[in-house]
């Protein structure tokens, strides 16, 4: 459903340039950011805990050029949880994919296996929503309804959707039914429901500090530059942090 949304790939494209490969994606999904990272020259390593998301991600690869599909690797695992012996110059957790942990336990662990995977001059890079209270507490429990065409069939596709917000949890909770259209006749659909968590940039701030970060560099708003107000992502670049109270030992072993 997200497969159209790229308003990110530039910055991160900008950010690869910069900062170089090797490139491990934590999340990495269906490959919506993964794949033009390769494609533009850099190796990349995509660590997703869903075995469907990696199918769709593979499938997606199969229409790349073969240069592009050998600078990829996917691998299989928990970003709180996981070792691959490699140093890299770019950990990334794009798009929200922080908001999967839904305790801070979780959020530092991710956030020290990112660091302890950088190499001397590797930066992690971080992205999410900042939460907008107001609109969520004014659609908090209301049921909602997106309509888009399928990106490969054109079919119709109807998300029936309520997400509702724990304040107090800082969880917010998506229960939809999903159904695709082919003209009258329904062909399939599914019910799903998630849960993720919602952070405040000053609470990522002191998690990043927490976890052996230093922060060179933030701003609002995916396509770098000056403050965008209307813009509701924040964006980490940050570095092992080298003195100080939270520095720790950047080698893991
Ligand atoms: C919001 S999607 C972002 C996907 C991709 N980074 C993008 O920008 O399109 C989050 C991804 O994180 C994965 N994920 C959630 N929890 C995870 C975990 N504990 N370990 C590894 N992957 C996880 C999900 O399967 C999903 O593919």
């Amino acid at each position: 459903m997200h497969s159209s949304y790229d308003a990110d790939v530039p910055t991160y494209l900008d950010l690869a340039r910069e900062y170089g490969d090797p490139i491990l994606e934590l999340g990495s999904g269906s490959g919506r950011l993964l794949i033009p990272l390769a494609r533009a020259g850099y190796r990349v390593t995509g660590l997703d805990c869903s075995e469907d998301m990696s199918t769709l991600c593979r499938q997606k690869l199969e229409a790349e050029d073969d240069a592009t599909r050998e600078r990829v690797t996917l691998a299989s695992g928990d970003m709180r949880d996981f070792d691959i012996d490699t140093e890299f110059n770019m950990v990334l957790a794009a798009c929200n994919t922080i908001l999967h942990c839904t305790t801070t336990d979780d959020l530092l662990a991710v956030l020290t296996r990112a660091r302890e995977h950088l190499g001397p001059n590797g930066v992690f890079v971080v992205d999410f929503a900042v939460p907008n209270v107001l609109r969520m507490l004014q659609t908090s429990d209301i049921e909602a309804r997106f309509e888009m065409l399928h990106p490969d069939r054109g079919t119709r596709v109807i998300d029936t959707y309520t997400v509702s917000y724990n304040f107090v949890k800082q969880m917010e909770t998506y229960e939809a039914r999903i159904e695709e259209w082919d003209e009258d006749t329904m062909v399939r659909w599914s019910e799903v429901s998630t849960e993720r968590a919602f952070y405040f940039p000053r609470e990522v701030e002191l998690a990043l500090k927490c976890a052996g970060f230093d922060i060179v560099k933030t701003w609002k708003g995916l396509r770098g530059g000056p403050l965008v107000e209307t813009s509701q992502d924040m964006v980490y670049v940050c570095r092992a942090a080298s003195e100080g109270p939270w520095a720790v030992s950047r080698r893991r072993r």
